[in-house]
């Protein structure tokens, strides 16, 4: 606030000479408005102009307590200057060279009008007035008083205390706004309503304002779901308006039940085995005492439960049938019972006619009937080695052979539920005279070496082996055949007249015979294959020496006819007497004599290669 008031000379026509002499005047200059946050430093500042030079200025602070002023600082042109003593600002003012006054900290009662007052001779005195505003911003805004459960009423019973929402030290005094589920209530006082406020505010010692609303309502069932919250909203400077929420918080409702709900909880169909699960529950709260039934007559039987939730271990099909579940909520004005039912699906045991272990002979005529029951449509399937044989429960062979001999399996299922499927097995053994498979001819590298041979025959009971020659013979059973392995010394005449393999039992023998020979050619991967069949990972020791020892062979002579060629070529290139195609004539000569030691090798091929790398040499010299 400026102010201007005329000296001594303030009347004055408009002719004066000059404006100095006409407006004998002191103008002062302060910030009309400042704005502080409490515990910052403010400075307030106050200059002043004359239009004529006075001999002396006075400079005064005053403050305004209880409609009477009082002075705080002061400074004089000539003469002292300083801060009064005694006053609510002695201890944190200072005053500046340039008259300005400055409060650190700045409290609330500090917010009020200062003067600056100027007072010079001729010109007179004149003030200027500074507003200070302090702010501080209140805490976090708390909720209490909301624990408590609510009950639901109906028609005109008073409305409960929802929450309390409490903002401590704010300044200047801030305000509180109650919101449910994110929109603002607007402010009612008036108690006869359903929903109000009460408000309260406290002024702090320090000078700062608490402010407190309790919230009232009368809360439906649906006001259950809903979620609470307050803010503060206060002021800062600048005119900026700031706002602080409070957590969120819903009501605990208390309201009786009105609708009973009762659920199977399992997916898909129920077989003999399965647990069951149900689950029993209100639209109330809290949740009442609920008890199950099993419907039968006479009178339905009461099961053990907890919690809403009933499950039955391991239900079998006496499970099947209606349940009935019951709420027990004394405030519902309606029955509370629900019932379900379920069926329980199950498939009987499977069973096998004629029991079995069979021993049918061979070409008899063999039925194999599987049978089962269930609550829905099943199926019956045959299996050995997991092969189906039959789709229809019945297995027939006209004429068994020895070959059919194993475990049948026969697997009841009910498609329409997963999981439901029982098995039986029967063991059928066919007894008949010895059949030997077919041999497999076995290679040898050199007579005298060492041979395994399998001698593997069907036929039951359990075949009894003749080896001629004999050897070191083991057995072993694999299925439905026995497997009789010999190893022994390929001499001569086991070359000759091959090794004889027999096996008989009480129905009769069956004979083969295994050839032996040699083969000087290296093993192929083939052969070694061929004649190991059944036990691929045997190998004759003696084999393997023999294909060895034959390369060791095949490298030397190699070398040896090498070094023969290259002193032969030396030897006619010193004479000069050769043409070139002369001389690669003899060049594919010595490499087809070469390939008679390499087996398995197409002589085109081989001439082609050789002279390939011989043409070399040759080339250069034409
Ligand atoms: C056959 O049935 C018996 C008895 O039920 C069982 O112990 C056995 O494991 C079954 N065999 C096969 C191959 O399924």
């Amino acid at each position: 606030m400026e102010r201007t008031m005329l000296g001594r000379f303030g009347v004055c026509t408009v002719f004066a000479l000059t404006l100095q002499v006409c407006l004998a005047a002191v103008t002062v200059n302060v910030i009309p408005k400042v704005e502080v946050i409490k515990g910052d430093t403010v400075q307030l500042t106050c200059t002043y102009i004359t239009t004529e030079t006075a001999s002396s200025f006075v400079v005064q602070w005053f403050i305004e307590i209880a409609g009477a002023r009082e002075r705080i600082a002061y400074w004089q042109s000539k003469g002292d200057a300083g801060v009064d003593a005694n006053t609510l600002l002695t201890e944190r003012l200072t005053l500046g060279s340039d008259k300005s006054i400055t409060i650190s900290p700045v409290n609330v009662e500090d917010e009020m009008t200062y003067y600056c007052q100027v007072t010079g001779g001729p010109v007179g005195t004149s003030e200027g007035e500074t507003v200070v505003k302090v702010f501080n911003a209140p805490e976090k805004p708390m909720i209490s008083g909301n624990n408590q459960a609510i009950t639901v009423s109906h028609g005109s019973a008073p409305s409960s205390q929802v929450g309390k929402c409490t903002s401590r030290n704010g300044h200047p005094e801030p305000r509180i706004v109650w919101f449910k589920d994110g929109k603002p209530l607007p402010v009612v006082k008036d108690q006869k309503e359903k929903t109000f406020m009460i408000p309260s505010v406290v002024k702090e010692a320090s000078g700062l304002t608490t402010v407190t609303s309790i919230l009232f309502m009368q809360p439906e069932k649906a006001d259950a779901k809903s979620v609470f919250h307050c803010t503060v909203e206060y002021s800062m400077p600048r005119d900026q308006t700031k706002q602080d929420s409070s957590e969120t918080f819903s009501l605990s409702l208390l309201y009786p039940s009105e609708n009973v709900f009762f659920k199977l909880m399992n997916q898909g169909p129920i077989k003999e085995g399965d647990d069951v699960d149900m689950i029993c529950e209100t639209d109330g709260n809290p949740q009442p005492e609920i008890s199950f039934y099993q419907v039968t007559t006479p009178e339905d039987k009461k099961l053990p439960a907890s919690a809403g939730k009933l499950v039955l271990k391991n239900v079998t099909r006496n499970d099947a049938g209606n349940y009935k579940c019951e709420a027990e909520d004394f405030d519902a004005v309606v029955d509370l019972v629900k019932t379900l039912s379920f069926s329980v699906h199950y498939l009987e045991l499977v069973e096998v006619d004629p029991k079995g272990p069979l021993f049918p002979s061979q070409g008899d005529a063999v039925e194999l009937q599987c049978k089962t029951q269930s609550s829905d449509e099943y199926t019956l399937k045959w299996k050995k080695d997991s092969k189906v044989l039959s789709q229809n429960g019945v297995l027939s062979f006209q004429s068994v052979s020895l070959s059919d001999a194993g475990v049948y399996i026969c697997v009841g299922a009910v498609p329409s539920v997963p999981g439901l499927q029982k098995q039986a097995n029967v063991t059928l053994t066919v007894k008949g005279k010895p059949e030997i498979d077919t041999p497999v001819d076995v290679f040898i590298a050199k007579e005298g070496g060492l041979i395994t041979l399998n001698c593997s025959a069907l036929g039951f009971p359990a075949p009894q082996f003749t080896w001629t020659p004999s050897g070191k013979e083991s057995v072993t059973v694999m299925g439905n055949k026995v497997i009789s392995r010999i190893m022994l010394e390929a001499t001569s005449a086991v070359l000759k007249d091959g090794v004889k393999c027999e096996a008989s039992n009480e129905f009769g023998m069956d004979s083969k015979k295994f050839k032996v020979s040699i083969k000087t050619e290296p093993v192929t991967h083939e052969d070694a294959n061929a004649a190991n069949r059944g036990n691929p990972m045997f190998k004759t020791a003696d084999r393997q020496q023999a294909g060895s020892s034959s390369v060791v062979i095949a490298v030397v002579v190699c070398v040896l006819l090498l070094l023969l060629l290259v002193a032969g070529l030396f030897f006619l290139n010193k004479k000069g007497k050769l043409s070139c195609g002369k001389k690669n004539k003899k060049d594919v000569a010595s490499g087809d004599m070469k390939g008679g030691i390499v087996v398995e090798m197409k002589s085109g091929e081989k001439g082609n290669e050789e002279s390939g790398l011989l043409n070399k040499p040759n080339a250069d010299q034409c």
